[in-house]
């Protein structure tokens, strides 16, 4: 194993990040409330490989010392985790519940006493049920909702946590849950799924201002998804699909948020496909003013660029993703570092290099290769995060503002839809036993972790 031997500038935070349902377990303990995630996995729909559920996953919950200890092992400097909406709010609004408060308090004291910075992230797709019955995030209360939530939480550990994001990924919970209909709730209706959106931006510029209004003193901003779409060829055709891929999907978010404004483009399109919901334009002024109120980061979820071509009839318009001829994780994306350093620089492009930015996840699905003695030799995975670390540095050398690193993933967890078919952690989970084990790249995080100590 080679050492990564790149220096940081000082003060860069190394770390890593999960999320609750995807590591928490204790599903139904301690007064915790159903989410739409609970449901999903619990009602069968039969979308999440071998019917796994997280209702125990790697029980975090009731690992939570070792866990830390195991974290602070690694020499992480930072963490980044989200909060279970329903283990504070249980039906999403109205009574709290202590025991939730408990834990997190402990989660947060925990790493603080490791000296570990909490990040935390207030949504990472698990909404309390009783909220989606009261239509989730089609409803414009849902802005009324998140506030409550919101509120909640920076009183509760505004005091130690200085790192917040509203969202994670609003694409996926939004698009996916309510156009394609992978994720719950499962719904497939574009129209519907713009509305989501639109509300989705709206709550995170409404916490944002209120993280603001309450006089808190960490920084606020959100976790992006950004899946930058290339075309496959230089035809022109090609050329503008990805710009349209662009600007109605992972873009849409950004652009609302980093440029106050929806993209012409992507408005353009949803009108003429008869996608966009009945807004009435003065509210809407409002409403982006809100959406755009100033973040203190960008958090940027980087795992890869993808191709498309046209194709007439294809899609809803007309588009399909193309392979280019790049290696694949195990979950079939491709490894494109160049892709994530030509983001960087758009971001900075964009912002005039003001706004400062996070990379909130990065890392790699890679099969595990043991030895003889049972260690676990994952050099896919550390090959993939020195190239996109190393594209990282290269983008701060060229200026980019980026002030932290939080790998996907600490552990090995319940990845969505793939269940637990798929890895993406530093350390190994035994689902059965529950037990844990480093693999090589925690080493290897570690020791480039540890190369910091000398940064001037
Ligand atoms: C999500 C994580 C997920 C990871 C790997 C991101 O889309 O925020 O929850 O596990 O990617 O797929």
């Amino acid at each position: 194993m080679k050492d990564l031997k790149l220096q940081f500038p000082k003060g860069f935070l190394f770390g890593t990040a999960t999320s609750a349902y995807q590591i928490e377990g204790a599903w139904n303990e301690d007064g915790k409330g159903e989410s739409i995630w609970d449901r999903y996995c619990h009602d069968g729909m039969g979308k999440v490989a071998n019917n796994d559920t997280a209702d125990i996953s790697i029980d975090h919950y009731h690992h939570l010392d070792e866990d830390l200890d195991m974290l602070k092992d690694i020499g992480c400097k930072t963490y980044r985790f989200s909060l279970a909406w329903t283990r504070l709010l249980p039906n999403g609004i109205g009574e709290v519940n202590q025991k939730g408060i408990d834990f997190y308090n402990k989660l947060i004291d925990g790493l603080l006493a490791r000296d570990i910075i909490p990040a935390v992230t207030l949504y990472h797709w698990d909404l309390p049920a009783a909220l989606q019955d009261m239509g989730g995030w089609t409803n414009r209360e849902i802005v009324n909702w998140f506030l409550e939530y919101a509120e909640l939480c920076f009183k509760s550990f505004g005091d130690r946590v200085k790192l917040w994001m509203t969202h994670n990924e609003m694409t996926v919970f939004t698009f996916s849950g309510y156009s394609t209909g992978k994720f719950p709730p499962c719904i497939r209706d574009y129209k519907m799924a713009v509305l989501a959106a639109h509300h989705a931006l709206l709550a995170h510029g409404a916490a944002v201002k209120l993280y603001r209004d309450m006089g808190l003193d960490g920084k606020i901003g959100v976790a992006l998804d950004l899946v930058p779409k290339v075309p496959l060829t230089d035809a022109e055709e090609d050329i503008k699909v990805a710009e349209i891929a662009n600007a109605t999907s992972h873009f849409l978010f950004y652009d609302a948020i980093v440029k106050g404004c929806y993209s012409e483009l992507a408005l353009k399109i949803y009108r003429e496909n008869n996608f966009l919901p009945n807004f009435d334009f003065e509210v809407m002024a409002e409403d982006m003013k809100i959406i755009s109120e100033k973040c203190d980061f960008i958090g940027v979820n980087y795992y890869y660029t993808q191709a498309v071509r046209y194709k007439k009839g294809e899609g809803r318009f007309d588009y399909e993703v193309a392979f280019r001829n790049l290696n694949r994780s195990t979950a079939d994306w491709e490894i494109d570092p160049e892709g994530f350093y030509d983001l960087l620089m758009k971001i900075k492009r964009d912002t005039n290099g003001s706004m400062p930015i996070i990379i909130t996840e990065n890392g790699y699905s890679a099969d595990e290769v043991r030895t003889f003695e049972e260690e676990i030799m994952d050099y896919d995975r550390i090959d993939y995060l020195e190239k996109h670390l190393t594209a990282l540095h290269r983008a701060i050398s060229d200026g980019v503002d980026v002030r932290g690193y939080m790998l996907w993933s600490a552990f090995d967890n319940f990845e969505w839809n793939f269940g637990f078919e798929k890895r993406f952690g530093l350390i190994y989970v035994d689902y059965k036993t529950l037990k844990r084990t480093k693999k090589l790249s925690a080493e290897w995080y570690r020791r480039l972790i540890e190369y910091q100590k000398n940064v001037k």
